[in-house]
């Protein structure tokens, strides 16, 4: 068993893949500057550690107390839209604040280095669906831009020893995932059920996305603390239209009404990862179905909201 840093584990995947790895006896601290993650969402077992990837000297002090043997790096600005409008932020927390904990982890020895990217941000318009690890990088938006650079980064750092894990996530959605957002439209979804205010689809549609439930991530980040290192998607393969979405949510709020609106700019139209690198490599694949997914996250937000 190992002694486990996850940064970024008050928030919503990060609090999840902390739990995984304490359930499977690891021992895990949490490293999180709270700026949109949350105390509660941070399990008991886990140590708390209140410090900003962009402190230096918070880190070291960090690593020299808690002493990791393996890096799981979570923490992030996530938000897509903010990216475009402050990309200095947006490169100062993405890419300089892993570079930090890289530095940190060449410093105290670190074995493996786990980090969550993205695949949606990462392939843009994708000219090959579904989108395998070899598809072209080129990111829409100074989002995909740092993440493609955190990832160099991170192989990088092998020269020092460290293994990289790269996971590409798809669209995750469950429980703890923010409402509030711009993005995350199971979350939004959710709320509007729970408002009775009815959904908003932008364009026709029949734009699409691969849904990943959240706790199927966090047992790729589990099979990712012994598994062979490399670039795994991680996702379902499974194309999903926001209609077909709206369909699971009108499945449990028959009362549910959808109204359509103009299409947004720049909208990638397909999204979908074949993750069947993770299946040979890893032998990880999501076990959660969409309709028990959704389920599950809506009568999350059903005990807390509705
Ligand atoms: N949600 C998705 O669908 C998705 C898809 C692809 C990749 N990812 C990646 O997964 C990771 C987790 O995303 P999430 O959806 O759980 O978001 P989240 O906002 O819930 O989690 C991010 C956490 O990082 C913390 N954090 C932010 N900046 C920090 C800093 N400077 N120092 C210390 N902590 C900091 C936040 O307080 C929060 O707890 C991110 O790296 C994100 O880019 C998410």
């Amino acid at each position: 068993m190992s002694r486990i840093l996850v940064t970024g584990g008050a928030g919503f995947i990060g609090s999840h893949v902390a739990e995984a790895l304490i359930e499977a006896s690891h021992t895990v601290a949490v490293l999180d500057n709270l700026s949109s993650g949350k105390r509660e969402n941070v399990p008991e077992a886990a140590r708390f550690y209140h410090v900003d990837i962009t402190d230096k000297e918070g880190l070291e002090a960090f690593f020299a107390e808690f002493k990791p043997e393996i890096v799981n790096h979570h923490a992030a600005q996530i938000s897509v839209n903010r990216s475009v409008r402050e990309p200095c932020f947006d490169a100062e927390q993405n890419i300089l604040g892993t570079i930090n904990l890289l530095e940190a982890s060449a410093r105290h020895g670190i074995k493996r280095f786990i980090f969550a990217s993205t695949g949606g941000a990462l392939y843009g318009d994708a000219p090959s669906i579904p989108s395998n690890e070899d598809t072209p990088v080129i990111p829409l938006a100074p989002y995909g831009i740092a993440k493609a650079s955190a990832e160099h980064y991170v192989r990088f750092f092998s020269a020092e020893r460290i293994e990289p894990v790269i996971l590409r996530y798809a669209n995750v959605y469950g429980p703890r995932q923010d409402p509030y957002g711009e993005a995350g439209v199971v979350g939004i979804f959710s709320l509007k059920a729970l408002s009775g205010e009815g959904c908003v689809i932008y364009g026709t549609g029949y734009q699409t996305r691969d849904f990943v439930y959240v706790k199927d991530v966090a047992r790729a980040n589990l099979a990712a603390v012994d598994g062979k290192p490399g670039t795994y998607n991680i996702g379902t393969g499974i194309e999903t239209s926001i209609n077909k979405l709206f369909s699971e949510f009108k499945r449990l709020e028959g009362s549910l009404k959808v109204s359509h609106d103009a299409a947004r700019a720049g909208e990638v139209l397909r999204s979908v990862l074949d993750v069947s690198r993770a299946g040979n490599d890893l032998c990880w694949q999501p076990q959660v179905n969409l309709s028990d997914g959704i389920r599950q996250t809506y009568a999350w937000f059903k005990e807390r909201i509705g």
